[in-house]
């Protein structure tokens, strides 16, 4: 990949739905903190320029022991996080080297994202523009009125669950946040903001593996995985 690629990891979250009172990217999974399982699978790899991480900014000292500890070599930049993803990743998209052509969003809470769907994501935002790693709905998804009770049923075959990396061309990504930000328009993702601003995203295929950290039985399969030696 020769365009100059720049790792985000949202790791601002608190885990409020983990029970932790602290950040969930420095909860402990199987003896290293959530976050250096996830860096590991892109320290491996070596396809970044330079990676910026959001944080709670109360946690800073922390999150810069664990990196000193695990990475001392990484050109890694910790960025304040915002009230929602979004405002991590606008903070995150501001502190851009202005060389970056390519950026990577990788969520801090999913650990075992494989190399394949890393790549993958990389190499069709560089062709279409924007890309998101997901896969295929196993079950049948039901969308509910206001009071719990089925409102429809889309077919199957058309819905796909969200993962990340998501991946972009930085001027599409820069583009579909002012939208965003203009239009008071908070989204839970960042290729459903280029969608919504008019921009094609390409679909790569991810793994069930590559699930995201956020209840306490999450907590408990992840170890099981590490355990098993399944990822
Ligand atoms: O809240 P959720 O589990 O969807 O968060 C996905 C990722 O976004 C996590 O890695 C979390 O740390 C990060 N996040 C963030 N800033 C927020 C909320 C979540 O960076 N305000």
């Amino acid at each position: 990949m020769s365009h100059r690629l720049q790792l985000l990891i949202p790791a601002a979250g608190m885990g409020t739905r983990l029970g932790a009172d602290r950040p969930k990217a420095l909860i402990d999974l199987a003896g290293v903190p959530l976050l250096v399982r996830t860096l590991r699978r892109f320290a491996d790899l070596d396809l970044a320029d330079g990676c910026i991480i959001m944080i709670a900014p109360q946690a800073r000292a922390e999150f810069e022991g664990v990196l000193r500890a695990h990475f001392p070599a990484m050109r890694a930049q910790l960025v304040d996080g915002g009230k929602e993803r979004q405002d991590s990743v606008r903070n995150g998209l501001a502190a851009l080297d202005p060389a970056t052509e390519i950026v990577l969003i990788h969520d801090a809470a999913r650990p075992f994202v494989s190399a394949d769907s890393i790549r993958a994501s990389a190499d069709a935002a560089a062709e279409f523009g924007a890309a998101t790693v997901a896969i295929p709905s196993i079950d049948t998804i039901l969308v509910s009125d206001g009071d719990a009770f089925l409102a429809d049923t889309p077919d199957r075959k058309t819905l796909w669950a969200c993962q990340t990396p998501q991946t972009f061309r930085v001027e599409v990504l820069r583009y579909a946040h002012e939208i965003a930000l203009r239009e008071h328009f908070t989204g839970t993702d960042d290729a459903s903001l280029v969608q919504r601003a008019g921009g094609k995203v390409k679909l790569v295929m991810g793994s069930p593996l590559n699930f995201k950290v956020t209840t306490p039985q999450d907590l408990a399969l992840a170890r099981c995985v590490i355990e098993g030696g399944l990822a």
